[in-house]
């Protein structure tokens, strides 16, 4: 099967980032949203915000337009051309959560229970407050992409399981059904799929890390981003060297420069070779808030025209459901719902 719908030029790419923060981090940036932006002029592009997943755990109704909008904002800032790509809420095209429920329905329960982000998230907010919602998610992630005949799959590492379930789920249907879904691949890029805690480099830089100093927000005042980069946990020993085995702090660092000041890492072993730490740290300070300053800038200002960026959003809406629509009608027939006459 090729991975392209057969209807479009260029291969299709699908992908988004929760607003279940005030702000993305500067790992969503460096493991998935740059390469969205890069992939814009050779494939057909479709970016959402996957707003049902964000209910999937504990959070305030209040905050969750807002942060919608932020999420947004933030994408149009860092490079997504609402022209180019589709952008859109997901919670705006009915077909992901109808679809979803399909998937659900040919999941096995033991299946769903292995995936580890569940059962990580089981285990950070206790058995009781874990939902249905939170158990389907991937399932409904697998709707996301299998809607779109999405060929690829731009994530980073954390999401690797939930791709593959994605392709298992989409080969069974096709199987059981007859040929409906392209199988997608992920683009998960090696060097950059997993950026870590500022404080705790062995694990991932996420919304819920444990201390606030481990993770850099991109709406963050860059005075304080200066301030957590200079106070980044280093390694033992004062060479400024890659290895993420034994230096997995200072590996950190220069992955972050590596992205964004464009610099191989044997370049930067030798630029800063016969250096300390700290020499790394205030050059990453400074390349990382000249990095953020303008994108907060320019995300502050679309979020200042809210009626503007809903229009924004309305339209892609529009764009997304006119290849959801096409997708989810071929499925349910396929699995023998009763069409409804004249359609709606
Ligand atoms: P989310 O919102 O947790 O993260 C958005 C993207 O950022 C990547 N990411 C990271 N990459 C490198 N280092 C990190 N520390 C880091 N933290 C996060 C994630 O891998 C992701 O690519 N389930 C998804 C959202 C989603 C989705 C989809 C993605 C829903 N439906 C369909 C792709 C296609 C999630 O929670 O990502």
């Amino acid at each position: 099967m090729t991975v392209t719908d057969p209807a479009a030029q260029k291969p299709r790419v699908v992908s988004g980032a929760q607003p279940s923060a005030d702000s993305l981090h500067l790992g969503n940036y460096i493991g998935a949203v740059r390469n969205w932006v890069q992939m814009q002029d050779d494939y057909e592009t479709v970016y959402f915000i996957p707003d049902l997943h964000a209910v999937t755990v504990d959070y305030r109704p209040e905050e969750l337009a807002h942060r919608t909008r932020v999420t947004a904002a933030q994408y149009i800032a860092a490079g997504i051309d609402p022209e180019k790509s589709t952008l859109f809420v997901q919670s705006h095209v009915p077909e992901h959560a109808q679809l979803a429920w399909a998937l659900n329905c040919i999941t096995g329960f033991g299946e769903a229970s292995r995936m580890t982000q569940f059962k990580d998230k089981t285990q950070r907010y206790g058995n009781d407050a874990a939902t249905v919602g939170l158990f389907a998610y991937p399932t409904l992630m697998a709707a996301d992409i299998l809607l779109y005949q999405a060929g690829l799959v731009p994530v980073g590492e954390d999401q690797r399981q939930h791709l593959e379930l994605t392709r298992t789920l989409a080969q069974r249907f096709n199987h059981r059904f007859g040929e409906t879904f392209v199988v997608p691949e992920g683009m998960i890029v090696k060097e950059t799929a997993k950026i870590y805690d500022l404080q705790n480099p062995t694990a991932k830089m996420s919304k819920s890390a444990e201390s606030p100093n481990g993770l850099i927000q991109l709406l963050d005042d860059p005075k304080v981003t200066a301030k957590k980069i200079k106070s980044a946990v280093t390694d033992a020993g004062t060479e400024i060297r890659f290895d993420r085995e034994n230096k997995p702090g200072i590996s950190n660092l220069l992955t972050i420069h590596s992205t964004l000041s464009g610099r191989t890492i044997p370049q930067l072993e030798a630029d800063y070779e016969g250096r300390m730490y700290g020499h790394l740290k205030v050059d990453l300070a400074e390349l990382v808030t000249s990095f953020i300053t303008p994108l907060r800038d320019r995300t502050n200002e679309l979020l200042a025209d809210p009626a503007e960026l809903d229009r924004i959003l309305a339209h892609g809406a529009k764009r997304a459901r006119e290849i959801a629509s096409v997708t989810f009608k071929d499925a349910f027939e396929k699995m023998g719902f009763l069409p409804l006459a004249g359609g709606f």
